[in-house]
């Protein structure tokens, strides 16, 4: 006990260390003193409960006392260079670092520069037009009948006038056949705008990949050929796709291409509603209504066009529940797909 006493005396003087030290003495001192494993004082509290009840209790009650004396000299050291380093304007190069961000690629931009790099590598050249359209572009030159739904102010933003907010990429089918003779294969991105409510599955405001084709034979082998190609390259090697009956004014005939599901294989799952197929794009030969709005001759040239959303496909290749999540900017989701 009187050992102990004696320790305590000793380690009481170095209480005088404290308001010297510097920051990096400060930490040594702490840890010699009260380091959880080694520190002096810590060393002797650890004997007090060892000792008979008469001594347990002074020495406990010393080296508690002189405990709770270091705790608050070594606080209040702490303080006072904080504060000078604050008052002269010095870096406390002791604090944490700050991690720096990166920026990355949104998810629908990664998709859509993976769509338009496939068609790329088969010979396709990227084509834009304005979201701001007119009705011609949109609707009329695309063979849309006067009376279509989709014209109706209640499907379309209009602007006044004949301009609206393009329903879809298809106008720009109009403006590269109207710019450039055949041939022309070209993928075109963009922006599009309908009157939908903003709900899990749909968007008022939403991307599209449209593409075009014209050339003298052109068939609906090259559409199909060209279309099941693309769907290897993106969904994987053993992807098959089908093709079924569909109809849009400015092809005929029309197909709508399903691919078969990369997450089962095939054989049914929640992302394809246990029907083994994901419907990917809406196609068609040119309509030779088209071909004549733009000046292309019908007799000579024939094509085929295509038309995707990549909201969409990035939502079943990775089962994203709510088209929302690609627009409120959340950096937890955002994150999840960031690129180097
Ligand atoms: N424009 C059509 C749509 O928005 C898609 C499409 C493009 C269909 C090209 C056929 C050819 O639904």
């Amino acid at each position: 006990m009187r050992d102990l006493l004696a320790a305590l005396g000793a380690l009481r003087e170095r209480l005088t260390e404290i308001p010297q030290a510097d920051q990096r003495r400060l930490q040594d001192l702490k840890t010699e003193i009260l380091g959880r494993k080694a520190g002096a004082l810590t060393k002797i509290l650890a004997q007090v409960p060892k000792l008979d009840p008469e001594p347990r209790r002074a020495v406990g009650a010393a080296a508690n006392e002189l405990k709770r004396e270091f705790e608050a000299a070594l606080a209040a050291r702490e303080r006072a260079l904080a504060r000078t380093a604050r008052a002269s304007g010095a870096a406390d190069l002791t604090m944490p670092g700050r991690a720096a961000w990166t920026g990355g690629l949104h998810l629908v931009t990664q998709v859509t520069g993976e769509i338009c790099e496939i068609f790329h590598e088969m010979g396709f050249t990227r084509a834009v037009g304005p979201e701001v359209e007119t009705e011609r572009n949109n609707f009329t030159a695309l063979n849309f009948p006067k009376d279509h739904p989709a014209i109706d102010a209640q499907d379309s933003f209009y602007l006044g006038g004949d301009l609206l907010l393009r329903t879809h990429t298809s106008p720009v089918q109009i403006r590269t056949m109207e710019r450039y003779p055949p041939p022309i294969r070209v993928v075109i991105p963009g922006q599009c705008y309908r009157r939908d409510p903003f709900d899990a599955s749909h968007s008022p405001i939403f991307e599209q990949v449209e593409g075009l084709v014209v050339d003298e034979g052109i068939s609906f082998v090259d559409l199909k050929a060209s279309l099941s190609a693309f769907a290897r390259k993106f969904f994987g090697p053993t992807t098959r796709t089908r093709f079924s009956p569909s109809f849009f004014p400015f092809t005929e005939p029309s197909a709508d291409m399903a691919a078969s599901c990369s997450v089962c294989g095939g054989s049914g799952c929640q992302t394809c509603k246990q029907s083994g197929w994901i419907e990917i794009l809406g196609s068609g030969m040119v309509h030779p209504a088209v071909f004549e709005a733009c000046g292309v001759d019908p007799e000579r040239y024939t094509g085929f066009a295509f038309g995707m959303g990549p909201q969409r496909i990035a939502m079943v290749r990775y089962g994203i529940p709510d088209i929302r999540l690609f627009f409120e900017s959340d950096m937890r989701f955002l994150a999840q797909f960031s690129t180097p």
